[in-house]
């Protein structure tokens, strides 16, 4: 009785909260009920909520965590509409919590939730800024992964270590407890681009941080299917060089750069293939400049802007106004490059020169008409 005054029963709202589990989930119903029973069982110690983030299921997953919520308001739920992205989900479910202490784990039942107290304990008791589930220390283990999984996985790490300023042996773990200070005192650094959330934030932090490992395996996924695609891969390579020359250019500026080289390479198919066919240089180069515009847009709405992604009849027009941009940015182009040409340049100095205004003409153009912020 004595002890309940001063410590009010698990589970009671008089007792602070300890810590916070966020899930990032996108259609994952069949797992949803299970994770919760596990994560409770285990948290028996610990004063718990666990913070779903759903990016848009459309599998009824939102509908179920509500429906469990009724009846235990540790079950909390973040529902975005039109965003996407682990990294980013990760971030506002832990930035919605007031735990001291954050962890983060998958939906889909492929961490080992028992590792939960560990992690807690590792931030609270051993004062480690940051304790990952890992995967790759001697007991741990990939569990049953396809070989090329394994071989991506491995090239990925390789290319974390060269960012993360602590060495991990897995940098790439989805799997993990941070104090909740750290977290928010580093968001407006984070790059909160692909799903690489560790990563970015050992990545943004001003000193290094404090981390403990602890091994596991990783099971195999038993309901729903993985999300992460090749544009999820690409992201990572975006959140590298986020981290990398991001304080120099803007990275959708090199991502749209990339994209304009690309575009290159379709027009010069397009004008081979019709002069191979006899067709007048003219209309070849017409035929092959609008193949590369429209190539470039279609492009740029997916991987550059695919925040901002145009559907619908918001494509045609926005296909229209970057028609016209180009168009411009050519004239721009030329413009530049004969002026400097004039004033006895060297032809190629000229050229670039004038590629170089063009390319920044046709980005700010398109960041301010056709994937306009605002709408
Ligand atoms: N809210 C939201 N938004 N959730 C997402 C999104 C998204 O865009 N994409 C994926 N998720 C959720 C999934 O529903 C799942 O709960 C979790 O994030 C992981 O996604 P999976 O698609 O299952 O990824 P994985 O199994 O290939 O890789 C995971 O495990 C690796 C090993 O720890 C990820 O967590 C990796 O980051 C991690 O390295
Ligand atoms: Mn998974």
């Amino acid at each position: 009785m004595q002890q309940a005054l001063h410590r009010p029963e698990i589970g009671s709202a008089l007792r602070p909260l300890e810590l916070c589990v966020v899930v990032p989930v996108l259609n994952e119903r069949a797992n949803i009920a299970e994770l919760i029973d596990r994560v409770s069982n285990v948290l028996s110690e610990i004063e718990w909520e666990i913070m779903f983030v759903d990016d848009g299921s459309c599998d009824g997953t939102p509908e179920l965590i509500s429906q469990l919520a009724a009846t235990d308001r540790r079950i909390r739920l973040i529902r975005r509409f039109n965003r996407r992205g682990l990294s980013s989900a990760v971030i506002e479910g832990m930035m919605a919590s007031t735990a001291p202490v954050v962890a983060v784990i998958d939906g889909d039942l492929q961490h080992d939730e028992t590792l939960l107290p560990k992690l807690y304990q590792s931030i609270t008791e051993d004062r480690n800024d940051v304790a990952v589930g890992t995967r790759y220390t001697a007991e741990g283990s990939i569990g049953e992964w396809d070989r090329k999984r394994a071989w991506i996985s491995a090239f990925a790490t390789r290319l974390a270590e060269a960012i993360a300023r602590t060495p991990l042996s897995d940098p790439m773990s989805g799997f993990f407890a941070v104090r909740r200070e750290t977290i928010a005192e580093l968001a407006p650094r984070l790059s909160g681009i692909g799903y690489k959330i560790l990563l970015d934030i050992m990545a943004s932090a001003p000193r290094p941080l404090e981390v403990a490992e602890f091994p596991y395996t990783f099971r195999t996924r038993q309901h729903g299917e993985s999300k992460l695609d090749n544009i999820v891969a690409l992201q990572y390579l975006e959140m590298l060089a986020e981290k990398r020359v991001g304080h120099l250019v803007p990275i959708k500026f090199l991502k749209f750069s990339c994209v304009g080289a690309l575009g290159l390479g379709v027009h010069m198919i397009v004008l081979l293939t019709l002069i191979s066919a006899h067709a007048a240089f003219g209309t070849a180069q017409t035929v092959a400049v609008l193949t590369a515009m429209t190539f470039n847009f279609l492009l740029n709405n997916s991987f550059t802007y695919r925040d901002q992604r145009l559907k619908g009849l918001r494509m045609l027009t926005g296909l229209l106004s970057f028609y016209a941009i180009c168009g411009l940015g050519a004239i721009a182009n030329v413009g530049v490059g004969e002026m400097l040409f004039g004033s006895h340049y060297d032809w190629w100095f000229a050229g670039l020169a004038g590629a170089a205004v063009g390319s920044v003409w046709n980005y700010v153009m398109g960041s301010l008409f056709t994937w306009r912020k605002s709408s």
